[in-house]
């Protein structure tokens, strides 16, 4: 009997594989990722990874993988329920009742249906004679209507009571308002609920879903007390894994993200068209921040305010973009405190300067390598060099070599004659590198991405179908919201009946509003397990909802191929056996 999602869901994120894994393997940490020496196969070089940020494990040896349940079925020997109850008692978490988990499912999905209601009430407000000042406010302040439609920004009347009775009309209670963070209790009488947000123009919270899951609110009144209100936590707003306007920055065609502090910027950076701004709202950057923008980009553009918190938070971030493997630029902003005020001083061409103009910023990589090992360790500075020399290797100018060979080897404590040797080896390596894998490329059939598990193999007998499936299925890992654009997509459709099956589990979660991971999926054999690992970590970028579709349109087209000879085929056995039974031949 399986576990209920949800549960599956709660008990691999209380069991971070790097953890769990880390207590039978030793893991180092290269990028963001982990290696080590392979538990399944005797191996002297590591090729067993981790993937925090997929909650994976795969071996480019064995090619054993799967996400942390699989990790103990497979290294204690336990049944997949044990393995599970073995991970539960291990996180101190009951075993749970399947009803408690679909209860609270109905509860979130009220509480998004509450918060697109009440996000449609306060742009309403907006529209209205109340909302009349702050309209103007948000004119003055530069803003076109179709930018405020756009992010559906509203108004919040200055009343205690303005959204709860109009929420109440449409059949929200009171304490879903509060469960909601729409509404607040007072502490002198229990009985007074009154509405959290007033006089402030209000900003949805939009997740990668397109679901309203919380609101922010900026004081219209400059007496207020707080200038930005925040979402706090409640059951469908996690502030940890948010980050404003990634739902529209994840479309863009820039080959970066730009990362502000407000919304007000990442708001003005749209309207300007840099249509890959997001905000991290004035809470510090978390590590689930960074690893949902690493699904979208290699290189961030950071634009926090010029004041010392802005610059200690840049800091902090460029480190934490370094161990996950992402490039940090910064934009160094002149004569403007922030990207608001910046481009509508400035406008649109001088911030593209800025962005093209800002170097490769050398000494920020330099750093941020460096962040991710310990250099009191002598063979951590031997890894460190050797990273340090591929970095500076592809330097293009001699100069550049120089400065930051001396810089890097004062850091490892070595000569900057040995770190200019190490640089000029990687550069020959790198080039050699280069050229192989193009051979490889020009070379290589299409049925070099077959499985190598000899029992998957029967099943990729459409090679085509198979690809796209195997793309399909690396997609949706990365971005669950694309099945929404694929409605016509189900697992029947899939040649390959294993990942038919995957994309079904994936899609289910997905509907229920969980995370949609390798991890949570059950009842798959260690083959299919591995197989679907391997897929997952050679899929590490998404390449646009094109990309996506072209994959599914190449599925559903081999599958109606496939019907039409099949029907073919019936016709011709149905008339055969019809003339053999009419005795015609
Ligand atoms: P700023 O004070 O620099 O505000 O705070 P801002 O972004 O320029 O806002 P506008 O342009 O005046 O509207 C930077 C960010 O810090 C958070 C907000 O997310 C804000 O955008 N902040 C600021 C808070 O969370 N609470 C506050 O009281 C103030
Ligand atoms: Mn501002």
């Amino acid at each position: 009997m399986p576990f209920p999602a949800a549960f599956i869901d709660e008990l691999i994120s209380r069991n971070p594989i790097e953890e769990v894994v880390g207590q039978y393997v030793q893991l180092k940490r290269s990028g963001s990722n982990y290696f080590g020496l392979c538990p399944f196969h005797g191996e002297k070089t590591a090729s067993f990874s981790v993937a925090p940020n997929k909650q994976m494990y795969y071996c480019f040896g064995c090619h054993k993988g799967g996400g942390v349940i699989d990790f103990i079925k497979e290294i204690e020997g336990l049944s997949y329920p044990d393995a599970v109850r073995f991970l539960a008692k291990r996180a101190n978490l009951e075993v749970p009742e399947d009803e408690r988990y679909q209860s609270q499912y109905k509860e979130q999905e009220r509480l998004w249906r509450l918060c697109k209601d009440a996000a449609r009430f306060y742009h309403e407000m907006l529209k209205s004679d109340a909302g009349k000042h702050a309209r103007e406010y948000l004119i003055r302040r530069g803003l076109d209507w179709a930018t405020v439609v756009k992010f559906g920004l509203g108004f919040a009347p200055d009343d205690f009571h303005a959204l709860i009775p109009a929420m109440e009309q449409k059949g929200y209670t009171r304490e879903e308002l509060v469960a909601a963070n729409l509404a607040a209790v007072s502490q002198k009488n229990a009985k007074n609920v009154y509405d959290r947000f007033r006089n402030r123009i209000m900003f949805p919270q939009i997740d990668l879903r397109n679901n309203v899951i919380g609101f922010a609110g900026r004081a219209l009144d400059k007496e207020a007390r707080a200038k930005y209100i925040n979402p706090t936590e409640t059951l469908i707003f996690s502030k940890r894994k948010f980050l404003y306007a990634m739902n529209l920055a994840k479309k863009t065609k820039r080959p970066y993200i730009i990362l502000c502090e407000g919304p007000m910027d990442a708001i003005a950076c749209h309207q300007y068209g840099f249509d890959c701004a997001v905000a991290s709202q004035g809470t510090a950057l978390t590590e689930d921040q960074v690893n949902i923008i690493s699904k979208y980009t290699e290189q961030v553009l950071m634009t926090y305010d010029n004041d010392a918190a802005g610059q200690n938070a840049t800091q902090r971030a460029i480190q934490m973009f370094g161990r996950a493997g992402v490039k940090v630029k910064i934009l160094k902003l002149h004569d403007a405190k922030d990207a608001d005020e910046f481009l509508h001083k400035f406008g649109a061409d001088p911030f593209e300067v800025l962005i093209q103009g800002s170097e490769n910023q050398a000494d920020y990589r330099l750093l941020s390598l460096q962040s991710q090992f310990d250099l009191t360790k002598d063979d951590q500075r031997v890894e460190f060099t050797v990273r340090a020399a591929e970095l500076i290797s592809s330097f293009p100018s001699a100069a550049e070599r120089e400065i930051y060979a001396d810089r890097a080897a004062k850091a490892a404590g070595i000569s900057q004659e040995a770190m200019l040797l190490e640089a000029g080896k990687a550069y020959k390596k790198r080039i050699n590198r280069e050229k192989r894998q193009q051979e490889r490329r020009d070379l290589s059939p299409v049925t070099a991405n077959l499985p190598t598990e000899r029992s998957l193999r029967g099943e990729y007998g459409n090679p085509r179908s198979a690809a796209a499936e195997e793309q399909v299925i690396g997609f949706v890992l990365l971005e669950p919201g694309l099945m929404d654009l694929a409605e016509d997509l189900n697992g029947a459709a899939f040649s390959v009946s294993f990942l038919g099956r995957a994309y079904d589990a994936l899609l289910r979660l997905h509907r229920e509003g969980l995370r949609v991971s390798l991890a949570a999926l059950q009842d798959f054999t260690p083959e299919e397990s591995s197989r679907l690992s391997a897929i997952s970590q050679r899929c590490d970028k998404l390449s646009g909802d094109q990309a996506f579709l072209d994959c599914v349109n190449v599925i559903l087209s081999e599958k109606a191929k496939k019907d039409a000879a099949n029907s073919d085929a019936d016709l011709l056995a149905l008339s055969q056996a019809l003339q053999k039974n009419k005795g015609y031949s």
